[in-house]
């Protein structure tokens, strides 16, 4: 059985479905059992777990030969603050898989992780990585670039296609890679499939980087509309970064 945590997530579903189609037992955890619906009538066994939860986390991890992380509170405040859910969390679940004996664990980090990053949360993924490499456990770490379904489409191109006004941070002119959460899905299934890929971190990508512009133009091609695009320098996003982080 594999726990997937986070599975209500833009790439969780996709693995949660991809490994039931492969005929695994899949425990799907969640913190709201009505987010996983889909999932528990898809064949997965639903458990209620937080990552702020040790004891919950017990429980989902127990009889697991294997656990994906594909979980993040990457805007959480508070108490689900990032540091709480991305570095303290998975920490404890790292702890929990291996004194549960788990076969194998795969984390999904994200490109660019570094120690000296200069963005909090890369940062965080360069730590949970390091923390997973020291604590003894077979581990694959995948580093996806941006999910497309969130980055492409939730915050441009649904407000191209309904009339809204596009915000593009940092002025949209800096290349980014792009992937289909289905995609970074099916790195994670062969990580747990493949042997070779036992002990490596994994960088993986879409076949094209472009700019926020680029994206605007294509969604204005694809919907026929034109869209009103407004841009934020980047001094002003970090100003503004800083003072969410205050809160
Ligand atoms: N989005 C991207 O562009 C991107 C790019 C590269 C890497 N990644 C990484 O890929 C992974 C999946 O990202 P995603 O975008 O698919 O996530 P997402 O759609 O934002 O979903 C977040 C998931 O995290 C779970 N979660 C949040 N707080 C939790 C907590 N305290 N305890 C347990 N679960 C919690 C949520 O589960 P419930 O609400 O059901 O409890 C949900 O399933 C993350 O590790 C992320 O950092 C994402």
């Amino acid at each position: 059985m594999i726990l997937v945590v986070g599975s209500t997530g833009s790439l969780g579903r996709h693995v949660v479905r991809k490994l039931l189609k492969r005929g695994e037992s899949v425990r799907a955890m969640t913190r709201d059992r009505s987010k996983a619906d889909d999932l528990k009538a898809a064949g997965a066994q639903i458990i209620l777990g937080d990552l702020r939860d040790r004891e919950s986390l017990e429980f989902a991890v127990r009889g697991a030969r294997g656990v994906v992380a594909a979980a993040h509170s990457i805007l959480g405040r508070g108490k689900a603050s990032s540091k709480i859910v991305d570095d303290e969390g998975h920490r404890t679940l790292i702890d929990v898989a291996r004194e549960e004996g788990v076969g194998h664990f795969v984390y999904t980090s994200a490109f660019g992780a570094a120690p000296n990053h200069e963005i909090d949360f890369w940062r965080t993924k360069a730590r949970v990585e390091k923390y997973l490499e020291d604590s003894g456990l077979r581990y694959t770490i995948i580093r996806p670039t941006a999910f497309m379904e969130v980055h492409a489409w939730e915050l441009i191109g649904k407000a191209v296609a309904t009339g809204k006004r596009v915000v593009l941070f940092g002025g949209g002119t800096n290349p980014r890679n792009f992937i289909a959460a289905s995609d970074a899905a099916n790195a994670v299934v062969l990580a747990l499939r493949i042997p070779e890929l036992r002990g490596r971190v994994i960088e993986i990508g879409g076949p094209e980087n472009l700019t926020g512009r680029e994206v605007v133009a294509t969604f204005e091609k694809v919907t026929g509309k034109r869209a009103k695009v407004s841009a934020l320098p980047l001094p002003v996003v970090r100003a503004g970064a800083t003072v969410a982080s205050w809160r």
